[in-house]
């Protein structure tokens, strides 16, 4: 059986499921395609997989250019016809992972997921999942489901998880250079995993077992929100010493060795580094455990968005202003530069803070036409010169490459700078976090 579906991967016969058709899974459904793969998309959103059938695309990082020619060749086709995933012969399940409100982990979507392909579960089918969670889900929350089918793991089917480390918008790293990391409930089902993935990533890199795989995804980004939280309490105390974050770190940066730069910001963005952290320390709490790193980092950087509000009350203060009824506009919403993406995006908690301060609030972001504040919708208001010099504050939240940083101070009373990129620049009229 293993032989059969090693025999489809390598002659590139098999046809992959990807399910959920997002930042992960298009790019990973486009990749296969070009590696000579036929995949079948599954989302339960009809307009996306209406979208993708037409050839037109909703993630950056997938070009509607690329897509149409991969659709008009019939490689990939979308559907949210879940009856559709016996046709497959191995599926990479890349649904979202988010919390509830009380911040718990939320795997209803992976849960329901592994109903549906448990229900259609063939002989020989591989199912990996993708999907940032806990160590230990692949096997005591995944396997069971799929076990329901009367198939056993490792013999009659093959269940691996492989985290998905992509970056979108990253123009170095992407599927096919970043390492695949893979764990097979059993040796075979790492294998079969690792071989589908070495056709799409240069370097596969096989671990024991899935807790590891899980565990190293959620250590690489408990590593970034850890690192992040001590820059941004660095540049607190910096700002009370009258030192320059900013100059600090690329000081420290002239070190060759055992020293990597983390920048201070605002806050923490988008669906993994805010979010998966807590995977961990609600599991952990299973084994009587309480992971202090992880619950400090996030109550440091949680906290930024109120300290950038504050400062900035401090600012208008220190010019005998009030920030109510002052006309703030927030510079760049997305979570970080040149993405579509808000989720947790730490400009929508500023604005909604200055909002709530009395401040009169817009903001600009070529990529996000619109914004959700306070019962309204907000949209993004054009840069001219005029509008800048109108304005009481410009805080440079995300700092999009296709901004003229000079430009916008030149025109502006004030700016608050988040993110260091007034670094160079001189003038009365800069405040930067971390000064
Ligand atoms: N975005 C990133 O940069 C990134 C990087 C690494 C890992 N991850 C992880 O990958 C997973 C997916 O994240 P994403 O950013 O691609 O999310 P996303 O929201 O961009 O995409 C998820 C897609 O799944 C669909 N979906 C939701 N529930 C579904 C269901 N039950 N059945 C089928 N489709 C369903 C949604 O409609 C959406 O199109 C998450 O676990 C995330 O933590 C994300």
């Amino acid at each position: 059986m293993p032989s059969l579906l090693k025999e489809k991967i390598k002659d590139r016969s098999a046809k992959l499921g990807i399910i959920g058709l997002g930042y992960v899974g298009l790019p990973l459904a486009a990749a296969f395609t070009d590696a000579g793969f036929k995949v079948l998309g599954f989302d339960i959103q009809e307009k996306r997989v209406n979208s993708i059938n037409s050839g037109k695309s909703y993630i950056a990082d997938v070009t509607s250019d690329r897509l149409s020619a991969i659709v008009v060749d019939r490689v990939l086709e979308a559907t949210v016809d879940q009856s559709r995933l016996g046709e497959v012969d191995a599926i990479c399940i890349c649904v979202p992972t988010p919390l509830t409100k009380t911040k718990e982990p939320d795997l209803s979507a992976v849960i329901h997921e592994s109903e549906e392909i448990s229900k259609r579960l063939q002989r020989g089918q591989l199912v990996v999942l993708e999907s940032t969670t806990y160590p230990g889900t692949t096997r005591e929350v995944v396997l069971p489901i799929l076990e329901r089918s009367g198939l056993k793991a490792g013999s009659d089917f093959y269940l691996a998880f492989s985290p998905e480390r992509a970056d979108p918008a990253n123009e170095t790293y992407n599927i096919q250079n970043i390492p695949k990391i893979v764990g097979g409930i059993d040796p075979q089902s790492t294998r079969i995993a690792a071989l589908l993935y070495s056709q799409v990533a240069e370097a596969v890199a096989p671990v024991s077992c899935p807790e590891v795989a899980e565990m190293t995804k959620l250590f690489e980004n408990v590593f970034r929100s850890v690192n992040i939280a001590l820059v941004n309490e660095l540049a607190q105390l910096c700002e009370r010493m009258s030192i320059s974050v900013w100059e600090v770190i690329d000081a420290a940066a002239t070190k060759p060795f055992g020293y990597m730069p983390f920048y201070p910001g605002p806050g923490l963005g988008g669906h993994c580094i805010p979010l998966d952290p807590y995977y961990l320390s609600n599991k952990a709490r299973e084994y009587d455990f309480h992971t202090r790193f992880i619950e400090v980092a996030a109550e440091v950087n949680e906290q930024m968005p109120y300290h950038v509000v504050s400062r900035i009350m401090e600012v208008f203060n220190s010019h005998g202003k009030s920030l109510c009824g002052a006309k703030v506009l927030v510079l760049g919403v997305a979570y970080k530069k040149d993405v579509e993406d808000i989720r947790e995006s730490p400009s929508l908690k500023i604005i909604q803070l200055l909002g709530e301060r009395g401040a009169s609030m817009r903001y600009n972001d070529p990529y996000i036409p619109t914004v959700q504040h306070d019962h309204d919708v907000l949209i993004s208001t054009e840069l001219t010169d005029k509008c800048l010099s109108s304005l009481d504050c410009v805080v440079i939240a995300t700092a999009h490459s296709c901004y003229d940083i000079e430009k916008i101070v030149a025109s502006s009373k004030l700016v608050f700078d988040t993110r260091g990129v007034t670094k160079g620049l001189n003038g009365d009229n800069i405040v930067r976090l971390g000064e």
